[in-house]
């Protein structure tokens, strides 16, 4: 079997799993060694040099190595931007405003409706390869553009599709339960038992999704019909996720514990109780700075609180055309320093193997550490703490998805 190895590196920097929330280990002068797309041995440079003596060399050009982000919550799968409501958004109106108008998300479904699937996957390809270059290794992504039976496959197939010809993972979820299109608003029962009867089975049925997701908000998907929806989910085994308490304190955090998500997302105006259930019930909070920055918001998700529970965070983009659109999770981190008081150590933690955890795949995913993928981000920095602080700024020299040279700046 073939080796690699990364040499020349300033050190490694990362998450470990049997560190707790928010530790990172920092490793100066060691190199990494990769067999068959996993980590083989994280060792003293010289060391490793004397015992793989015939590996193929990989120049860290003086970098430290990081796990690849994981961003565990994005949208990609639409057919046009929506700067319009972005510029109506900084002349006074709000984000549901607009979507009560007919904007926003349902805006967005009327596009992708129209848009054919070759047309999608060649938009998809671009923005996700964009994630790449950002250093992120692993995306969970969303449906929930299409909100018709057709639609909803044709964007899951496009997610598919486009994991087949970049070198990141996919994590698919569906988001049929995004909101109420337009056709149904005056008999949204009959939405919700489209969303039960044809579209989880049938996403279940082409294995099509290992998540759902629900946003559950005010004026779009109540907790009770949220519940029914990802009861239903689990009975065709997919994964609960939410979106909760983002613009409203509607308890999506209780109902996260409830329905034993894996994680529930935005978390904004979440409450004591809701921090409580869902320590109990070892669901992670995903928080989106991103998104109340981008939405110009004033209050952010009570990331201390979270953790002072001890409950580990993750941290995601949201990329979407609407609330959140950008790719880079390093911007992400530096938002959730500055605006939610984490720890530079603790907001990497939380891209990484936090958001690990929030899809299901910290086992292999999101720390380096021997017998994981070798998913590796080498940044041009002197220190981590450079990542949140030099921010809006793109760090990445390299990146290797399981073992291969995949960017090269
Ligand atoms: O996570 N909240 C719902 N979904 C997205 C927004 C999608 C959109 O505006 O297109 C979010 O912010
Ligand atoms: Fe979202």
């Amino acid at each position: 079997m073939s080796l690699k190895m990364v040499v020349n590196l300033q050190g490694i920097v990362t998450p470990r799993s049997d560190r707790p929330f928010g530790e990172l280990e920092v490793r100066e002068g060691v190199a990494i060694v990769v067999e068959a797309g996993k980590i083989k041995a994280i060792a003293p440079e010289e060391e490793l040099l004397k015992q793989f003596p015939d590996a193929e060399r990989i120049d860290g050009e003086k970098c430290w190595a990081f796990p690849g982000f994981v961003d565990p919550h994005t949208h990609p799968v639409f057919a046009k931007t929506r700067e319009e409501e972005f510029e109506m958004r900084i002349e006074g109106r709000s984000y549901e405003e607009i979507a009560a108008a007919g904007g926003g998300i349902r805006n967005s479904v009327r596009a992708l409706r129209k848009t054919s699937f070759d047309e999608l996957v060649e938009l998809t390809y671009w923005r996700v390869r964009e994630f790449l270059d950002y250093g992120t290794t692993t995306i969970e992504a969303k449906s929930g553009y299409g909100l018709s039976l057709e639609d909803e496959i044709k964007s899951l197939r496009v997610l598919k599709h486009v994991a087949s010809l970049l070198p990141i993972t996919i994590v698919p979820t569906f988001l049929g339960a995004h909101e109420i299109p337009d056709e149904y608003r005056s008999r949204r029962e009959a939405y919700i038992d489209l969303l039960i009867k044809e579209m989880i089975p049938r996403v279940a049925e082409e294995k099509l999704a290992v998540f759902c997701d629900v946003f559950t908000e005010k004026d779009v998907f109540s907790v009770k019909e949220s519940e029914q929806i990802l009861i239903a989910a689990k009975d065709y085994g997919l994964i609960p996720k939410l979106h909760a308490d983002e613009l409203s304190p509607l308890g999506g955090a209780e109902l996260a514990a409830r329905v034993r998500a894996i994680s529930a997302d935005h978390l904004v105006q979440i409450s004591d109780q809701g921090i409580l259930a869902m320590k109990e019930a070892d669901v992670i909070p995903v928080l989106l700075p991103g998104t109340t920055f981008f939405l110009g918001k004033p209050q952010y998700a009570p990331a201390r609180k979270m953790i002072a529970a001890g409950l580990p965070i993750a941290l995601a983009t949201d990329y979407n055309p609407g609330s959140s659109f950008t790719q880079n999770m390093s911007l992400i981190t530096s938002i959730a320093c500055t605006q939610m008081k984490v720890r530079p150590a603790e907001a990497l933690w939380a891209a990484t193997l936090g958001a690990a955890r929030a899809i299901a795949r910290d086992k292999e995913l999101g720390s380096l550490e021997v017998g994981k993928k070798a998913d590796i981000a080498l940044h041009r920095v002197p220190n981590y703490l450079y990542i949140p602080y030099h921010y809006g700024m793109n760090h990445v020299c390299k990146v290797l998805k399981e073992g291969r040279v995949v960017v090269e700046k």
